[in-house]
């Protein structure tokens, strides 16, 4: 990982803060007001999923009032990974100079969002971290912290990515960055998109810092974490770790 020594950094630009949905009605309200208290100069993209709840249409009725915040109506559910693609692409398009990643739940609490953007005047990316000191979860069973601390493990060691928290999702992109790391190559559609990403950044060569975050585990809704999720995890994870071993061994570079 480049440790961004000596390197000058551009300013930053507006930021767009991205937040995938899949009926999260209960919360939707409350976190795009707590955004735009939080960060009154930062803009707000809902990318819903088609929620059969209706998501979707309260986001709408909060972009009319109020121009800092847009919806991207997707078609249906097709994942974490595929909502925040599409949300980079629209922010990209709209000149946007930041992209942050936050879920709607209020894990991601946006008041610490000013530390985030601060800490990425002097990276490329910022990652939000639970598991670096000062970072903390309230309220997860000990099941949760420990399938999470466990696979942030795994996929640092197999991966060699000198990450603590390398599967968060409270995230702060350059808009540069996201442009350097090949999207269009990016199949992951569920929470391994984060390991996804990281890694990406750190084989690129980025300046990635985590910033300690607390994770507040959602009081409303449900999390839409699930087995196929976490197989999918595992399975590309793997599948990464064994390709870059293998690749090293035959002494070519691997994609
Ligand atoms: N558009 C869309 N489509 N949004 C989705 C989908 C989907 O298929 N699946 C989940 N989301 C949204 C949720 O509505 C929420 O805003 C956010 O993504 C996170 O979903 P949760 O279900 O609350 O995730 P979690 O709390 O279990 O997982 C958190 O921790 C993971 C592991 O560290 C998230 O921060 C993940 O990003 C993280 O990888
Ligand atoms: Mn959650």
């Amino acid at each position: 990982m480049n440790d961004g020594g000596g390197r000058q950094f551009g300013p930053l630009g507006t930021t767009l803060v991205i937040i995938p949905t899949y009926n999260e009605v209960e919360n939707i309200r409350a976190i795009v007001r707590r955004v735009r208290a939080a960060v009154p100069e930062a803009h707000v993209l809902v990318a819903d999923d088609n929620s059969p709840d209706g998501t979707g249409k309260h986001a709408d009725e909060l972009s009319s009032e109020d121009d800092h915040v847009h919806v991207l109506h997707r078609k249906g559910k097709e994942g974490l990974g595929a909502a925040y693609l599409a949300g980079f692409q629209w922010g990209i398009e709209h000149d946007y100079g930041v992209l942050v990643e936050m879920d709607a739940d209020g894990s991601h609490r946006p008041e610490e969002l000013p530390r985030l953007l601060t800490a990425l005047k002097g990276a490329d990316l910022v990652l939000g971290s639970r598991w670096v000191p000062g970072g903390r979860v309230v309220n997860w069973p000990k099941s949760r912290e420990f399938i999470s601390r466990g696979g942030s493990l795994y996929s640092r060691v197999l991966l060699d990515v000198p990450i603590r928290d390398v599967t968060g999702g409270y995230r702060a992109f350059r808009r540069e960055t996201l442009e350097g790391l090949g999207l269009d190559g990016v199949a992951s559609q569920g929470y391994c998109f984060q390991v996804d990403l990281a890694r990406r950044a750190v084989k690129a060569g980025y300046h990635v810092v985590e910033v300690p975050i607390t994770f507040v585990e959602r009081e409303l809704g449900d999390s839409k974490m699930s087995r196929d999720i976490f197989v999918e995890a595992l399975w590309r994870v793997t599948t990464w770790g064994v390709g870059e071993r293998a690749g090293r061994i035959l002494g070519r570079k691997s994609p």
